[in-house]
């Protein structure tokens, strides 16, 4: 028998909001305040797919963040720039985070939604093509979320697709708003990681905890960081095992003036990292594989004063709870902010921005933007 069964449950003598709130929350209007406003960047968005991280210049990733924080301040939305519009969610592979936050980012936006949660209850039980189930879909909706274990079916639905398609997870490949959500957090954190020139003082260390070959959302982490790369001291990699990354990955990153090292162990390094990110699983093939080691962190890590911890979760046994009362817990500030980062995205592709910032109306429409509400 339960052991609430018989009296009231501690948790229930209070209102909800006394308890611990997020660590991080007091930052948006940090970043707000530290950031210009320039709408431009972001109507190249419009009606565009979103697959990889690399559609994204300096320039958006910033504003994005921006309109993010705008968003975040201000989360009781007097106007709802969405309103008329359909979203079709669908998630192929188990999601709370990604699903939930998009679904909520479409409603408090005022759009509405269609989601799907198993391929079997459409035709491709029946053997139908993505292509044609993309053509049926464009019909039905303005904008369409996939997360799919196959890295290929996204790209194989983009010639048939005329509305724009958000990947939100595909197979090893890529989680591209993850990462937006993670340079959120970094830009609530530090507003200054913008800088084109930052004092030497101000560039931080990035420790990776995990392997950036077959984590879909280092990889698109990585691909963001290098946009910061003046504020980007070095990339340190902590892993004790091999084949880290995948083909020209690493190549690419050096390309992009990113310092990339690799550490077997934790301990060593640890005490020198201002941000550590941790993932829990790692693809191979169909299964996956867990960190082993000493890749652990607890309340008792050498954690560096002020450093903060970043995890895309689900966690496991990797990050200890003892670490969520402390101040480098921001890795759930890291899941709230998820939602405001991906109005923004959504806001764009829609061709909305225009309804919330002073930016010119898209392509065929006339007349004025009705600027009905401001952020
Ligand atoms: N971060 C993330 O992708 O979480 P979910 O798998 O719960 O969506």
């Amino acid at each position: 028998m339960s052991s609430h069964r018989n009296r009231l449950h501690p948790l229930l003598l209070q209102p909800v909001s006394v308890r611990d709130g997020v660590r991080g929350i007091e930052r948006p209007q940090d970043l707000l305040d530290f950031l210009a406003e320039d709408p431009l960047p972001l109507t190249d968005l419009a009606n565009h797919h979103i697959v990889s991280a690399r559609q994204f210049t300096r320039e958006s990733l910033i504003q994005l963040c921006r309109v993010a924080a705008s968003y975040e301040c201000m989360p009781m939305l007097m106007y709802k720039p969405l309103a008329g519009k359909l979203m079709i969610s669908a998630f192929y592979e188990p999601s709370t985070r990604t699903r939930i936050s998009f679904e909520s980012a479409w409603h408090r936006l005022g759009g509405d939604i269609m989601s799907i949660t198993d391929p079997a209850t459409t035709g491709m039980a029946k053997g139908e093509s993505l292509q044609d189930v993309a053509e049926m879909f464009s019909n039905y909706g303005d904008l369409m979320v996939l997360r799919d274990n196959d890295e290929d079916s996204i790209y194989n639905m983009l010639e048939s697709l005329r509305i724009p398609i958000i990947n939100a997870g595909n197979g090893v490949d890529e989680h591209p708003t993850q990462a937006l959500a993670d340079l959120y957090t970094l830009l609530k954190w530090r507003p200054g990681l913008v800088a084109d020139n930052p004092e030497p003082a101000d560039r931080i260390k990035v420790g990776i905890i995990g392997t950036p070959g077959r984590m879909r959302t280092v990889r698109s982490l990585l691909i963001l960081l290098s946009l910061l790369q003046p504020a980007i001291e070095e990339i340190i990699v902590i892993n004790p095992g091999s084949d880290l990354f995948s083909p020209g990955q690493r190549e690419e990153l050096e390309q992009a003036g990113l310092k990339v090292r690799v550490e077997k162990g934790l301990k060593q390094v640890l005490p020198e990292l201002d941000v550590v990110y941790i993932n829990s699983i790692a693809w191979v093939g169909e299964t996956y594989e867990t960190l082993t080691g000493d890749l652990k962190l607890s309340s008792q890590s050498a954690l560096k004063a002020g450093s903060i911890i970043l995890h895309p979760l689900a966690r496991g046994a990797e990050l200890d709870e003892s670490l969520d009362p402390t101040p480098h817990n921001w890795y759930f500030a890291q899941a709230r902010g998820a939602v405001f980062v991906r109005m923004a995205l959504l806001t764009c592709l829609v061709q909305r921005i225009n309804q919330v910032l002073d930016a010119p109306a898209p392509e065929g429409k006339r007349g004025p933007a009705p600027r009905n509400h401001s952020i």
